[in-house]
Formats: structure tokens, C-alpha cells, sequence
């Protein structure tokens, strides 16, 4: 049989895509190098793409490839594709759950005591030659333990994170549409709040929510003055989750502490002024940033191309009404 036809919008680490290539006819694009109209030149006569987060995957490109039966995005969040469309066009959209959760809300916590504990500021010190010797009040940080945290959705990544608060004796609130069950609750030793009730109680709010129409600025000037004075923000979700420039004028205004940033409103691009406030601890979204888990991103995408291009079955991590 003729092998169907993936390209590939991204540079994999580990083994899947010489499996892919055994049960498909593979060809290798540049990593995010296509605007919308570009890729929509490029698709026609694909059956799948393998996508990464940066790749958008629009009304136009859906419409423009005709043979499209899978898109397999190498992330959990899937806000790079328009998900109505492709069920409009018929075209499956699968993506990565599970196996980055442990790794992102580890990262979630290096930035929580990134933040709180001075650590990045502390290695500029060292490396400026300006440590002279223990001071007393030398680069004074705010304590972990005792300390409440307020999570914002409270799906895979968020339950994580508030699974790993209790080690560090960080009492934990969360917020999400629906309320987890009782059990669960009890499980992870946190209470739900309501959104304003997390933003004041909180000492460190992080975001974990999905970003869509209505998670869109959730964190805005209004919502960031309502914080508890000399409280962080913590963001390794989605950067549009929070306005950015509003985050600027609450820091530099000093309502805020600090805030821990994996993820922008505009990647690659950051607001200037992020860069120049010493409470900010910057990362390029490397939530999901390990070897491992990269392997299992790309497996996960690989293996689910395979299951519907060359088995022609549905693959299980099909998101949301698969079409018929
Ligand atoms: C995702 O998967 O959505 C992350 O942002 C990258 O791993």
C-alpha cells in the first residue's frame, strides 16, 4: 500500500520519527517557520502534520489541505489550532497529555523558589564578584513554609503542582470552574475559592489554565491590584493568561513582589521592561523541557500518525468529537 504523507514542522529528539518513517512517507519542514499562508501552500497532498506550539493551524490551512486526516500537535495545549474548524474539515487533532505534567510543575516550583528565594539574583552577585562576605541582610527572601498558594485551573499540571505543595509545607487554594471532588480535595490537601477570594488570600498565584476566548487577559490590572500586596505570579501555561504590560505597572509600581515567567503574551517577544526588573525571573517556556519528556512528546505524536495514517484507526488521544 502507498504510504500516506506527514510533514513534520519541528526538529524531534529520540526514535519516533524513524518509526513514523517506516509507516509513512515523511518529509521534514523547519521548526515554526510557517505563517498561516505559507503552510497553506505547503500542505496540499499531506494526510498529517506533525505540529509544534509555535505552528498556528487555521481556518485557511484546513480549508487549503484537502487530504488532511490528522494533526498531531507536539503539546498539551492546543491554542495553536483552530479545534472547530478541523472538525468542520474532519480532520483529527491529537496533542501530548500526561507526559510532561511531572516535569512542567517541577518547573512551576523552580520558579516559585526562583522567585521567593532570590536565586537568580543571588548568582548575579557571584558572578558580578560582589558576595563580600555573610551579611544579615543580604539579598532577603520571603519564606516557603507557612506560605499560601493559589492555583488557577486545577487540571493535570495544576493538580500536580498542588500535589507537590504539602513537601514544602505550603498551604495551597484553587480555583476552576468545576470543583474537584470531595476526595480528591482531601487528597491534595486544598480547599476551591472563587477567583477574587484565591487572588487575595494567595502569597503566590499560579496559572495552569487552558488559554481560550475566555482565559484571555484572566489576569488583568484590575485582577493583578487585587492580589495581596507583596505577593508573585507565576506563569508556565500560556502567556496571554495575563496581561502583560499591566503585570509591568503592578511590579515596577511595587504591588507585587515578583513574578516567574516561562510564557509570553507575544513569543518570542517580551515586554522590555520585564528585562529590567531584578524580581523577575525569566525563562523561554521550558516547562516540558527534559529529554525525557521530549521523547515521549514526540512518541506520543509519532505513534498517533501511525495509528490513523497507517492502522486507520482513531487514535485515543483524539481531542473533543472525532469526525466521522
Ligand atoms: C505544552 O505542551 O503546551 C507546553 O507549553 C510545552 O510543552
Amino acid at each position: 500500500m502507498t504510504k500516506r504523507r506527514v510533514m513534520v514542522l519541528g526538529d524531534l529528539p529520540g526514535e519516533g520519527l524513524a518509526r513514523l518513517r517506516e509507516r509513512c512517507d515523511v518529509t521534514l519542514a523547519a521548526a515554526g517557520v510557517a505563517g498561516e499562508a505559507e503552510l497553506s501552500s505547503m500542505v496540499p497532498g499531506f494526510h498529517g502534520l506533525l505540529t509544534i506550539l509555535t505552528q498556528k493551524v487555521g481556518e485557511g490551512v484546513l480549508a487549503a489541505a484537502g487530504d488532511l486526516q490528522i494533526v498531531a500537535n507536539c503539546a498539551v495545549g492546543v491554542d495553536n489550532i483552530d479545534l472547530e474548524a478541523a472538525a468542520r474539515y474532519g480532520v483529527v487533532v491529537t496533542n501530548t497529555p500526561d507526559v510532561l505534567t511531572d516535569d512542567t510543575a517541577d518547573l512551576t516550583w523552580a520558579l516559585i523558589l526562583a522567585v521567593m528565594r532570590g536565586v537568580v539574583s543571588g548568582d548575579g552577585v557571584m558572578r558580578r564578584g560582589e558576595f563580600h562576605g555573610w551579611q544579615p541582610k543580604l539579598l532577603l527572601g520571603r519564606s516557603l513554609t507557612g506560605s499560601t498558594l493559589g492555583v488557577i485551573g486545577a487540571g493535570r499540571i495544576g493538580r500536580a503542582v498542588l500535589a507537590r505543595a504539602p513537601r514544602f509545607g505550603v498551604n495551597t487554594l484553587y480555583h476552576q470552574r468545576r470543583r474537584l471532588a470531595v476526595d480528591l480535595e482531601q487528597e491534595l490537601q486544598t480547599e476551591w475559592r472563587s477567583l477574587d477570594d484565591l487572588l487575595a488570600a494567595s502569597d503566590v498565584v499560579s496559572l495552569h489554565a487552558s488559554l481560550h476566548d475566555g482565559t484571555r487577559h484572566l489576569l488583568n490590572e484590575q485582577s493583578l491590584r487585587s492580589m495581596k500586596a507583596d505577593s508573585f505570579v507565576i506563569n508556565t501555561a500560556r502567556g496571554p493568561l495575563i496581561d502583560e504590560r499591566a503585570l509591568v505597572r503592578v511590579l515596577q509600581d511595587g504591588h507585587l513582589a515578583g513574578a516567574g515567567l516561562d510564557v509570553y503574551e507575544d513569543e518570542p517577544r517580551v515586554v522590555p521592561e520585564l528585562l529590567t526588573l531584578e524580581n523577575v525571573v525569566l525563562l523561554p517556556h521550558i516547562g516540558s523541557a527534559t529529554w525525557e519528556t521530549r521523547v515521549r512528546m514526540a512518541d506520543c505524536c509519532c505513534h498517533d500518525l501511525i495509528t490513523m495514517l497507517a492502522d486507520n484507526r482513531i487514535p485515543a488521544r483524539a481531542l473533543g468529537e472525532v469526525p466521522k
